[in-house]
C-alpha cells in the first residue's frame, strides 16, 4: 500500500483502499518480534486479538482475556510496528457493562497501550459505545457474525447467518455499526454472499475471517497462518508456513548436537 509516507497508516488511509479498491491484508500479533516481522512484510493492519487467550494463553476460549493483559501485549506489539495500523482487541466484559466502561478502558488501549484503534464484538446495541468512542477521539473496528466472545451462547464456533433470520440481523448490525462511525468491520464466519452483500452495502472496508473473497480484505489468527497452531487445521486458514514441524526438527538438531558434543563449536566459544 502506498501510504503518505509519514509513519503509521491512519484509518482515513484504511477507508481509502476502499474507495480505491485496494483489498487489506491484517494479521494478528502479541509481542514485539511479531509485531515487527508483520509490519516489515506489509500487512497494513495489526490486531492484538484477544485469540492470544487461546495461542498465548492456552486457554479454550478467549473469555479469561484481562484488561491488564491485553495493554501487556498492546505495549509489546507497539514496539515493534513502525507502519501497520495496530489495533487492540477489548476484551469480555471490558466494554458490554456500559459506555463509560467502554470508553475508560478503550482509552486505556490507546493511552497505555500504545494503539491507534480498538475492536469491539458485536451489532447494533454496540452502536451507542461506537458513536460515543468516535466523539472522543477513538477510532473503531467492529466485528459482527461470528463473535467468540458469545461462544458459551452459541456452544460453539459454527457458522453464523445461514438462516434469513440471522442473515437479515448481520447486515442490519453491519450497517448500524458503520452508521455509528467504526472506520472498519471484521465479518467472521458467515456465508460468502452475506459477506459479499454487506461490503457492497456499507462504506467502510470489511475485514473477513472464514467469510470468502468479497469482503475488502481478510485477517487471519498468525499462528494459524503461520502452522504454529498446528493442533488445529481449520478449512478457512491458509498455511503459508509449517513453523510447527520447522521449531520440533529445530529442536531436534539442537539436542542430537548438544548429545553428540557438536554445539558449541569453538567458533562458538570465547578464549
Ligand atoms: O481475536 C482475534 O484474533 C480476532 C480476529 C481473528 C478477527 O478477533
Amino acid at each position: 500500500m502506498a501510504t503518505s509516507g509519514k509513519g503509521l497508516i491512519t484509518v482515513r488511509e484504511i477507508l481509502d483502499l476502499k474507495k480505491h479498491g485496494e483489498k487489506i491484508s491484517a494479521l494478528t500479533a502479541y509481542d514485539a518480534t511479531f509485531a515487527r516481522l508483520i509490519d516489515e512484510g506489509g500487512a497494513e493492519i495489526i490486531l492484538v486479538g484477544d485469540s492470544l487467550g487461546m495461542v498465548v494463553q492456552g486457554f479454550d476460549s478467549t473469555l479469561p482475556v484481562t484488561m491488564d493483559e491485553m495493554i501487556y501485549h498492546c505495549r509489546a506489539a507497539s514496539r515493534g510496528v513502525t507502519r501497520a495500523l495496530l489495533v487492540a482487541d477489548m476484551p469480555f466484559l471490558t466494554y458490554q457493562a456500559s459506555i463509560e466502561q467502554a470508553v475508560l478502558n478503550a482509552g486505556r488501549c490507546l493511552k497505555e497501550g500504545g494503539v491507534s484503534a480498538v475492536k469491539l464484538e458485536g451489532g447494533e446495541e454496540l452502536a451507542p459505545t461506537i458513536r460515543r468512542l468516535r466523539e472522543i477521539g477513538i477510532p473503531v473496528m467492529g466485528h459482527v457474525g461470528m463473535q467468540p466472545q458469545k461462544v458459551r451462547q452459541y456452544g460453539g464456533y459454527g457458522l453464523q447467518g445461514s438462516d434469513q433470520a440471522d442473515a437479515k440481523q448481520i447486515l442490519r448490525d453491519a450497517e448500524a455499526v458503520a452508521e455509528a462511525g467504526a472506520f472498519a468491520i471484521v465479518l467472521e464466519k458467515i456465508p460468502m454472499g452475506l459477506a459479499g452483500k454487506i461490503t457492497r452495502a456499507i462504506p467502510i472496508p470489511t475485514i473477513g475471517i472464514a467469510s470468502g473473497p468479497d469482503c475488502d480484505g481478510q485477517i487471519l489468527v498468525s499462528y494459524d497462518m503461520l502452522g504454529l497452531a498446528d493442533q488445529f487445521k481449520f478449512r478457512f486458514v491458509r498455511r503459508y508456513l509449517e513453523l510447527a514441524e520447522e521449531i520440533r526438527a529445530a529442536v531436534g538438531r539442537y539436542r542430537d548436537d548438544i548429545r553428540d558434543g557438536k554445539f558449541p563449536a569453538a567458533g562458538e566459544s570465547f578464549e
